[in-house]
């Protein structure tokens, strides 16, 4: 096990990529070794504020798989939906699990979470950041090339919970990413800021480019994820007109290399942010990227409270 005991798993910005490696390596001697008793006795509370099928499901079948077990709690039905504050939320539930996994509308929330908890708190997607898919993500592109830095991924789309996480670790590993937005709909510039600065100190890059065929030039990786997230399907019909032309479709990966890779952390919406051909199609390990989800996460949990 690589120990990260007590550790919360936020925005990943406060691990090494020494840990990150920990993590992988840990995650790989998972996948091969699905079943053990490390977590045996320990449970898992999660609280979800939005839906879920991958974060749900690995989670639980990961605590299950490893001896522990995995409490799906959903915010309308515990007490935080009627007013309860999140401090005593937190207070009461360190009594009785051993780390919380919290899917919530913002991050303020999960920091106010992880301030009050005195057990480790795993981020499992908030409105700026979504660590556990980015692990599954960058776990998977090491898969599929055999190392992470020098290789390029471009992130195509909406700047987003998914594109700050992937960033950020993406920067970590020493990888060269490219986010290409619309206008308007870019990464929070603080958190590039951060990822930039990330990039630098582990020999990465990351570069923003309005154009998503120049951006994809040569490209390994080419990600992308909705056009509106969960809690903004007001804007649907705004985001669709402004995203014309950032669809990931065999025209645009034509600008790749030949034996590049499509990533999507799912749910997916056919002929809007990608094509069919593409999602479906041979370059496709969109299914290997979520099957990983349970691998990376058995890790993250066996180091945090194993
Ligand atoms: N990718 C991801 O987090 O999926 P869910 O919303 O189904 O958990
Ligand atoms: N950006 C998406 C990711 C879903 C896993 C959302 O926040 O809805």
């Amino acid at each position: 096990t690589y120990s990260l005991k007590g550790k919360n798993v936020n925005t990943w910005l406060d691990f090494s990529q020494t840990d990150i490696s920990g993590l992988l390596a840990q995650a790989q001697h998972l996948k091969e070794n699905p079943h053990n008793n490390i977590l045996a006795g320990k449970t898992l509370g999660m609280i979800f504020e939005k839906s879920s099928t991958r974060t749900r499901v690995s989670f639980e079948v990961g605590m299950f798989q490893m001896g522990g077990h995995a409490l799906y709690l959903n915010s309308r039905d515990i007490q935080i939906g009627r007013g309860e504050t999140i401090s005593d939320t937190a207070k009461v539930l360190s009594g009785y699990v051993d780390a919380i996994m919290y899917r919530t509308t913002s991050h303020e929330k999960l920091q106010e979470l992880a301030k009050h908890a005195t057990i480790p708190v795993i981020n499992g997607l908030c409105d700026q950041y979504h660590p556990c898919q980015a692990l599954s993500d960058i776990f998977t592109i090491l898969e599929l090339k055999g190392r992470l830095a020098g290789v390029k991924a471009v992130y195509v789309g909406d700047g987003n919970n998914v594109a700050h996480s992937f960033m950020i670790l993406g920067a970590k590993m020493g990888m060269d990413i490219v986010i290409a937005s619309p206008k308007g709909y870019g990464p929070d510039t603080d958190i590039l800021a951060k990822a930039k600065q990330v990039a630098v100190e582990n020999s990465g890059s990351v570069v923003v480019e309005d154009d998503p065929m120049k951006a994809v030039e040569g490209a390994d990786v080419v990600y992308t994820d909705v056009w509106a997230s969960m809690g903004q399907e007001k804007e649907a019909e705004e985001r669709m007109q402004a995203f014309q032309g950032f669809q990931v479709n065999d025209e645009l990966l034509k600008e790749a290399k030949a034996d590049v890779h499509f990533l999507h952390c799912l749910p997916a919406h056919r002929e809007e942010e990608v094509t069919a051909s593409v999602i479906d199609g041979t370059r496709s390990a969109v299914f290997q990227q979520a099957e990983n989800r349970l691998h990376v996460q058995k890790a993250v949990l066996q180091s945090v409270i194993g």
